[in-house]
């Protein structure tokens, strides 16, 4: 199993200072940004686009990009994020027509794909795609919003992926994303998880007069998970 990784949602940061707030759970120890776009289509959602991916590289954030694309359709806008300096590139299967090519021009453009799959989403497009893919993403939230609850029966399906991962030998991560918190994250990563995004729980934590507040939580997530191991 790959190295544990902790990505917190971009998200529930602040917005109106989101390369400070970015550089600081970094500094407190996230492994990775998860960056989640949304285009009021796929999702009932708008957010952010390959301009903000640019701007924290610009800024100096040199942490990995996970880019979650919520977009339909997806081709079009792979290589703006590419060029904007994303590492993971992950889309939902029935928002690409052809996920195959998709997967493939992630590739292509020097990023690594994934594959998200929502709630009820079955794992079909896996059976012939495994073998191209970097990441596998299981929505525990419908998406769409940041602070959700975990819906419980994804933890079935992480167990099912994770038997799939380690059956096929390949060097697949095992994301998880939606209502991950203090309370859930040691059965996650009992399931099979090693990549967990984590939005509210990261940046809403404690006071925001506390400059302690993201290395706490950080923390108490990553002790949660290796007591789980
Ligand atoms: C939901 C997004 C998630 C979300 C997670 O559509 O993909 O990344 O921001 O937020 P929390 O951790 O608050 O559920
Ligand atoms: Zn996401």
């Amino acid at each position: 199993m790959k190295q544990d990784l902790i990505a917190p949602s971009i998200l529930s940061a602040d917005f109106a200072k989101l390369g400070e707030d970015v550089e600081a759970v970094i500094a407190s120890g996230a492994d990775m940004v998860h960056f989640d776009v949304m285009d009021n289509h796929y999702v009932p959602n708008l957010t952010i686009g390959p301009m903000v991916c640019q701007a924290l590289r610009s800024h100096g954030i040199q942490a990995p990009i996970d880019v979650h694309l919520m977009v339909k359709p997806v081709d079009r806008i792979i290589p703006d994020f590419a060029n904007a300096g994303a590492t993971y590139i992950s889309f939902h299967p029935e928002a690409s027509a052809h996920v195959d090519r998709t997967l493939q021009l992630i590739r292509d453009n020097g990023c690594q794909p994934g594959l998200v799959f929502n709630p009820a989403t079955p794992l079909d497009s896996l059976r012939y795609a495994i073998h191209n893919v970097d990441m596998i993403l299981l929505m525990s939230v419908n998406p769409g919003f940041a602070g959700q609850k975990f819906i419980s029966t994804t933890l079935e399906k992480l167990m099912q992926v994770r038997a799939m991962i380690d059956e096929s030998g390949l060097e697949i991560r095992l994301e998880i994303d939606g209502g991950v918190n203090l309370e859930n994250i040691g059965a996650i990563a009992q399931a099979g998880a090693d990549t967990f995004v984590a939005g509210s729980a990261v940046f809403g934590a404690g006071n925001d007069s506390d400059p302690n507040r993201y290395d706490s939580v950080i923390g108490q997530l990553r002790t949660a998970i290796a007591q789980a191991r």
